[in-house]
């Protein structure tokens, strides 16, 4: 574990990095390009199963365990009578007639043989020639690792941000006055769309359902989602698509992407959101208004724009978690969170296609500069927000906190959320301050942290510790999650 003051002086340096970073970087949305240089993406890992034996748990998310069934190579347990088994703890002297399995290469075999059965009377053998029924040694394990975990925090609310710029639209949006061409924009969006169905993309405004859940006077209940480039998707992305489906109740959620997701997190959400999930081809822009994009990020910012142009809906990066319904806001023309006292984030977006922000935005980026990381994408939107405040409607607390400064609150701190509408995790800074890129399941069962609870209340629909006795053994984790979907009760000893 790092040492306070590592830690202090880590995160001092993160901050500095952070201030750098808004200027040099659009501050929200996951980046989608694998190559990207300043974010160095983890790789996926598999986690079919991890747990351990009868030693302390180590501080990895990795290890698995294997069951090695010793009966037949155990010679010296030999079946005589049955005495003494009945209790959870025995000398394996007295194994007599019982299967009992040796503590390594366990979940080798679970994972080769999903059908591979250890039944809760059998029996494990640790280091010091004990013999630990299957069932306790689960719920001991599941113990261990709660108290590992679960550490006591106090609800913390972050402070508003106040303001701190008088100087307003004035100086970040090119001439605020400037009028917007409405057969521009429809032009521009058409030669772009006919780029893009000459590559093979799908054209979303003729979807029957899109069509469909378009017919309404309010921003049409569709989620997006996009993403240029192969996502293998990690839990992170899972929360955000189970979040959405479980809180929004979307009609639908078209994800736009170039290559289709993959990956067992991907297979349970496909399999949970069975007929409101379209995927849908789409390639990356590579221009707007003329000027040449080469960053998938401000692609993917360009891209967003456009979809919303065309049909409305709700944006959404893919780590960003809805946590109760939208509805309320969706009455509003265009709905963006506050991220800080310079921008507005665009990791979520909330629009009907006929809004006048959203044009004026899309406008402005006839000063695109693909040079000036993330200007266009959240600065721009603050300063029209500053310029036409009744054009828009922002949310201040709810949308976008904690911030990309206030990162540790999420990781480190445990938060009051429950009024929030979204939770933006910030997974490029995971590995920085959550120590690692991707938590497997039966920590977040028991995370003591904002992100634990908002982990749990989108995967489980709780966000209470769970009994992780389930998870120190699991098979196939894309079915462990389809079942679990829906099993909402906490843990036992839980509040
Ligand atoms: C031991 O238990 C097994 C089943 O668990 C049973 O078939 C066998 O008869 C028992 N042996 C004795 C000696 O009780
Ligand atoms: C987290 O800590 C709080 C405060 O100490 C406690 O009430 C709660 O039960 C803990 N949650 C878990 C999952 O252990
Ligand atoms: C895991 O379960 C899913 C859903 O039931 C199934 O489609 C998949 O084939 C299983 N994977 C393995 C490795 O058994
Ligand atoms: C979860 O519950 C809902 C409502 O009862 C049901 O429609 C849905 O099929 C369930 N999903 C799973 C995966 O069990």
């Amino acid at each position: 574990m790092l040492s306070k003051r590592v830690s202090t002086i880590a995160f001092s340096l993160f901050l500095s990095a952070v201030f750098l970073y808004l200027w040099t970087n659009n501050g929200t949305g996951i980046p989608t390009n694998e190559n990207s240089n300043y974010y160095a993406r983890p790789k996926y890992k598999t986690m079919k199963s991890a747990s351990v034996g009868c030693d302390d748990i180590p501080d990895n998310s990795d290890v698995t365990i294997t069951v090695t069934d010793v009966t037949k190579a155990d010679s010296d347990v030999t079946k005589t009578d049955n005495k003494s088994t009945d209790s959870d703890v025995i000398n394996c002297d007295d194994a007599k007639g019982k299967r009992v399995f040796v503590e390594t290469k366990l979940l080798e075999n679970l994972k080769r043989d999903c059908d591979y059965s250890v039944d809760d009377g059998d029996l494990v053998k640790c280091k010091d020639n004990s013999c630990v029924r299957f069932s306790k040694y689960k719920s001991q394990k599941a113990k261990e690792f709660t108290e590992k975990f679960a550490n006591p925090f106090k609800k913390t609310i972050p402070t508003p941000i106040l303001p701190k710029f008088t100087h307003g639209g004035s100086n970040v949006v090119k001439n605020p006055k400037e009028s917007i061409n409405e057969g521009q924009i429809e032009s521009e969006l058409a030669v772009e769309r006919k780029r893009r169905l000459t590559l093979g993309d799908d054209d979303i405004t003729k979807i029957p359902e899109v069509i469909e859940a378009t017919k309404t006077d309010r921003i049409p209940n569709i989620i997006h989602f996009v993403y240029f480039g192969h996502l293998r998707v990690r839990v992170i992305e899972y929360q955000a698509f189970v979040g959405a489906l479980r809180y929004q109740k979307p009609d639908l959620i078209l994800f736009h992407t170039d290559s289709e997701p993959s990956g067992e997190y991907w297979d349970a959400f496909k399999f949970l959101a069975g007929k409101k999930l379209k995927i849908v081809k789409r390639s990356p822009p590579k221009s707007i208004w003329g000027i040449n994009i080469n960053l998938v990020e401000h692609k993917a910012d360009v891209a967003r724009l456009q979809i919303l142009l065309e049909v409305g809906g709700i944006y959404l990066d893919t780590d960003s978690v809805i946590l109760t319904s939208l509805q309320p806001l969706m009455g509003n023309d265009l709905v963006l969170g506050e991220e800080s006292e310079m921008d507005l984030a665009n990791g979520v977006i909330l629009a009907k296609r006929d809004s006048w922000f959203l044009k004026r935005w899309f406008w402005e980026y006839k000063y695109f500069d693909d040079g000036q990381w993330g200007k266009s994408s959240v600065v721009v939107p603050w300063g029209l927000w500053k310029s036409f405040p009744d054009k828009i409607f922002v949310v201040k607390q709810k949308i976008c906190r904690p911030n990309w400064k206030e990162v540790k609150l999420l990781f480190h701190e445990l938060i009051e959320w429950k009024d929030h509408y979204v939770m933006h995790l910030y997974s490029r800074f995971m590995k920085d301050l959550d120590g690692k890129t991707e938590r497997p399941l039966k920590e977040l069962a028991v995370l003591n942290t904002t992100y634990g609870e908002v982990a749990r209340h989108a995967i489980w629909g709780n966000y209470r510790g769970r009994d992780v006795t389930n998870w120190i053994v699991t098979c196939n984790l894309t079915q462990q999650l389809i079942s679990e979907y829906n099993s909402t009760a906490p843990r036992s000893d839980e509040r």
